[in-house]
């Protein structure tokens, strides 16, 4: 803890800063090695790795907070190492577990305490373990060999406004098929994104809104991130859909609008062209936080929710209980902080 890094912790955005230590762990002849912390941030890998051609790969992405007290909060890691296993499942990967997962985790964090933010800077520490399928391969067939790692980065907000509202444009791309890999947190999924989110930054939007890739009709995911919505009359709804990512942080927000905030919540359709049942409406996950949307550009027409400039009422409320939780100034529902 007395290292000190030389960083402006109240200006840091989402961008990959090399940190002291990563953990690394090989797969090979049917199991995982123990696995070790180590300095290098290089990978040395076989030109045949399955990952660099099929894209065989998945990833995921935690934080740790520091808390007032000074000490460090995980938000809900099981989640990860579960969704993690899911995703190596959908594309025959080997499985890292969920105790060891955890662990892995805590070692690398703890060998670099000194990266996360200090409490109330709005930032932490990021936490992106990934899985790549290596060796010595050129068949599209599963990989014999894999390697898994984590590796942390010190992080601030992921949409330029932090809570200030900022606005997105739908899309004419679609990021996942409707039986595809939009479930899983595999790499093929955000590359697929790139050319929608390249278009929708040069037209000074925040990021591209995709609809369900079948119908064209309903919002499957904002960005990098999940949609949600509060109507009118109450209800905090986020689309359910198969090729969407079943993000941890809009799980926790379910929760925490019906229990904490009162809300009716439903998980369900959200039609593009009813968006006027909106009173206020959002970005969610690990990376985007909350991020509040101003509006959505859809074809010639730009629907506005709460404000361009101000943040409505409940989000702010799903905000601060979300984030007290996670820097522990919020009483955390039982088996949410590690
Ligand atoms: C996250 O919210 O952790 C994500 O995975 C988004 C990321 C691709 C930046």
């Amino acid at each position: 803890m007395d290292k000190k890094v030389d960083i402006d912790w109240k200006t840091l955005g989402f961008d990959y800063i090399k940190t002291d230590l990563r953990f690394i762990s090989h797969y090979k002849d049917g199991k995982w090695d123990e696995g070790q912390l180590t300095e290098d941030n290089m990978l040395h890998i076989s030109e045949g790795s399955t990952a660099l051609h099929y894209g065989q790969q998945c990833f995921e992405g935690l934080k740790a907070y520091r808390c007032k007290d000074g000490s460090i909060n995980l938000f809900r890691p099981e989640e990860n190492a579960r969704r993690m296993m899911r995703s190596c499942r959908r594309l025959l990967m080997a499985e890292y577990p969920e105790d060891k997962f955890i662990e892995a985790v805590k070692k690398v964090v703890k060998a670099n305490e000194h990266w996360i933010p200090p409490y109330g800077t709005g930032g932490s520490l990021y936490i992106r373990p990934f899985m790549i399928g290596v060796g010595d391969n050129v068949g599209v067939k599963p990989a014999d060999e894999y390697i898994f790692s984590i590796f942390v980065t010190p992080v601030g907000a992921y949409f330029k406004g932090g809570l200030t509202p900022t606005n997105f444009v739908v899309s004419d791309y679609d990021r996942a098929a409707p039986v595809g890999t939009g479930a899983a947190k595999v790499g093929g999924n955000y590359a697929a994104s790139l050319l929608a989110g390249k278009k929708a930054k040069e037209r000074s939007f925040s990021d591209a809104i995709y609809l369900d890739p079948a119908t064209h009709t309903k919002i499957e995911e904002v960005g990098a991130a999940n949609f949600f919505g509060i109507t009118k009359d109450g209800w905090f709804i986020t689309p359910l859909s198969p090729s969407i990512l079943p993000s941890i942080t809009k799980y926790s927000l379910l929760w925490l609008a019906e229990n904490r905030l009162g809300l009716q919540v439903r998980e369900g359709d959200v039609y593009i062209d009813q968006l006027d049942q909106f009173a206020e409406a959002g970005a969610c996950g690990t990376a985007a936080v909350i991020s509040p949307i101003a509006g959505i550009q859809y074809g010639d027409d730009f629907h506005v929710f709460y404000s361009e400039t101000e943040v409505g009422p409940l989000t702010r409320k799903l905000y601060d209980e979300l984030v007290g939780i996670q820097y522990g100034d919020v009483e955390a529902p039982t088996g949410w902080i590690t």
